[in-house]
């Protein structure tokens, strides 16, 4: 059984195109995504189509629900300033869907507990709640305290993994708004054994990034988006 798993997609419709022609090269069984297909991204439309359109299946990020709510009390906010971008970008992502992509987002389930070779496995957009930012410490007690072999979370925007008692939590990158450094996108390969993952490959993907930033001019999305895609790192 081979998986790709794909996380925060933000609207990023070039990445996540570029993203799909890799996988679709791996020949894998299945894909999964761990939210936040949208805000901040020029494309949220396109994104929920792709998605749909290619069966993905999908859990909701903390970008997703606020879309659809417009509930900011749960984001922590550095300063008015990060509040306003979100704000802004919330406002233009909303203008951009119908009725069909709220429901849509809406109807995402929160987490999906599947077995897979023989492994209990979590997809969770992150642990142990979509708002919280884990720390190891964290991620180590929750591994310890549940039953699943493997923990696939996002909401961190870059790769990493973390191992306790035998289990494994992964965090798969972002495809759209990567926080790893540079401009690539990013996802994970998973190829699994009996009861065992027997080769973990994450993969950096180049895409065309100006063709992304022209789009955030073009419609309006907030200007901040454009140094983070660009460099991969995010300044409060
Ligand atoms: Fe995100």
């Amino acid at each position: 059984m081979k998986i790709a798993v794909l996380s925060d997609i933000h609207g990023n419709n070039a990445a996540l195109q570029c993203v799909l022609r890799e996988i679709e090269k791996h020949r894998v069984n299945k894909i999964f995504c761990l939210g936040d297909l949208l805000d901040f991204g020029p494309e949220p439309a396109e994104v929920v189509n792709i998605i749909q359109k290619e069966r993905i299946a999908t859990i909701k990020g903390n970008h997703d629900q606020c879309i659809v709510d417009y509930q900011l009390e749960n984001f922590q906010f550095k300063s008015p300033v990060e509040r306003e971008y979100l704000e802004k970008s919330i406002t233009c992502t909303r203008k951009l869907l119908t009725d069909k992509h709220f429901d849509f987002l809406e109807n995402l389930p929160l987490r999906m507990e599947i077995e897979i070779a023989g492994c209990p496995v979590l997809f969770i957009h992150s642990i142990p709640d979509m708002y919280n930012y884990p720390g190891e410490k964290e991620i180590r007690k929750f591994l310890q305290e549940n039953k699943y072999r493997y923990v696939f979370y996002g909401h961190i925007h870059r790769p990493a993994v973390y191992c306790s008692d035998g289990k494994m939590a992964i965090n798969p990158g972002s495809v759209g708004k990567p926080k790893h450094g540079n401009a690539m996108a990013c996802f994970c390969l998973i190829q699994f054994g009996d009861r065992v993952i027997k080769e973990l490959a994450f993969k950096f993907i180049p895409y065309p990034v100006e063709e992304t930033c022209r789009k955030i001019l073009q419609r309006g999305f907030p200007q901040k988006t454009i140094e983070v895609i660009r460099t991969g790192i995010y300044k409060p």
